[in-house]
């Protein structure tokens, strides 16, 4: 089993994300997903000495590294949260509906990843946890362990899109009668034992650890919850900007956006200006994903979607 390699993380779309990000260069931002900083980095580097980054990340070793590499630098906070408390911290700081941007690039880093002791890949042995924040909540095998198969069956079908859900569920509750499920190799071979056709190019048990992955960090329930919170944390004028790398996520972020750039939903016959349907976004620009170089550079950018919205 691998132990800590110290390993970095490719920043995907990162001149694209902070050039629609920063539009003054004194404001409040946040960084809801530091991971290992890059995105951070550019925004600093855009800031004059009196504009502000606020950092989250609910991963200790994210937060630790944040530490180490931005100890002199006094326009970064960095907080140990989900992002989804965003609002509480920006209220205790006094800034709600202050803040000039606020980014979010979702899902792993490349750390959490090929960390085998974080055990979110079947690529890598280790014991089977898949927590971003190692210091709460339940792990992957715990959960494996205790699960009725019926909700492991919908979790499979719900956040992988994985059509053999109800064949993997009996396999692993089948399996766990014999053996507790504590790693990922053994979590990966008895899904590819129960997945009868495999994709090309795709590991058969890729759709079953996304999937688990997205439960058991309540990944989509925090989406939506730091989405709502954006509306009253951003000042007018200010950006959010999403970077998603499944269609679950980029469909939640499009559909808050379209939501609150129509406004109110009223019968034709209501006698209402445009200007009064309390619209609350506005879309900027089309999607935007990596550039060819980029994905050439760096696979992992293949699947991100970007979108930008503005604080009405
Ligand atoms: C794709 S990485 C971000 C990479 C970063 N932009 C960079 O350039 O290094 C996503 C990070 O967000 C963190 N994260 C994911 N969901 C989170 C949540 N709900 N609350 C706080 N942090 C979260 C993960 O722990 C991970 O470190």
């Amino acid at each position: 089993m691998g132990g800590y390699a110290a390993v970095n993380h490719e920043t995907v779309l990162l001149d694209e994300a902070v050039q629609y990000l920063v539009f003054e260069k004194s404001g409040y931002y946040i960084d809801a997903t530091f991971g290992r900083g890059g995105h951070t980095e550019k925004i600093l580097e855009q800031l004059l000495i009196d504009g502000k980054v606020l950092a989250f990340d609910r991963d200790p070793q994210a937060v630790a590294a944040a530490q180490s590499r931005f100890a002199q630098e006094e326009r970064l906070t960095v907080i140990h949260s989900e992002f989804s408390k965003l609002e509480h911290e920006v209220s205790r700081r006094h800034i709600l509906g202050k803040v000039s941007g606020i980014l979010l690039d979702l899902g792993v880093s490349s750390p959490q990843l090929d960390q085998a002791c974080r055990g979110f890949s079947f690529l890598h042995d280790g014991p089977l946890d898949m927590r971003m924040d190692t210091s709460t909540g339940q792990t992957a095998a715990e959960w494996i362990a205790s699960a009725k198969q019926e909700d492991i069956a919908r979790v499979l079908k719900e956040y992988g899109e994985e059509r053999f859900a109800k064949r993997m569920a009996a396999a692993i509750v089948r399996e766990r009668l014999q053996c507790p499920i504590t790693t990922t190799s053994k979590l990966a071979e008895v899904i590819k034992d129960a997945n009868p056709a495999w994709e090309q190019h795709k590991h058969p048990a890729t759709r079953a650890f996304q999937a688990i992955r997205i439960f058991i960090n309540d990944e989509l329930g925090e989406l939506e919850k730091v989405l709502e919170s954006t509306l009253r944390v951003l000042k007018s004028g200010g950006r959010l900007v999403v970077i998603s790398f499944h269609s679950l996520e980029d469909r939640i972020v499009k559909q808050f956006i379209r939501k609150h750039a129509k406004g109110d939903i009223l019968p034709a016959s209501v006698p209402i200006r445009d200007n009064q349907l309390n619209k609350k976004l506005k879309p900027i620009g089309k999607v935007i994903k990596a550039s060819e170089e980029e994905v050439s550079r760096n696979v992992r950018a293949r699947s991100a979607v970007m979108r930008v919205a503005e604080k009405l």
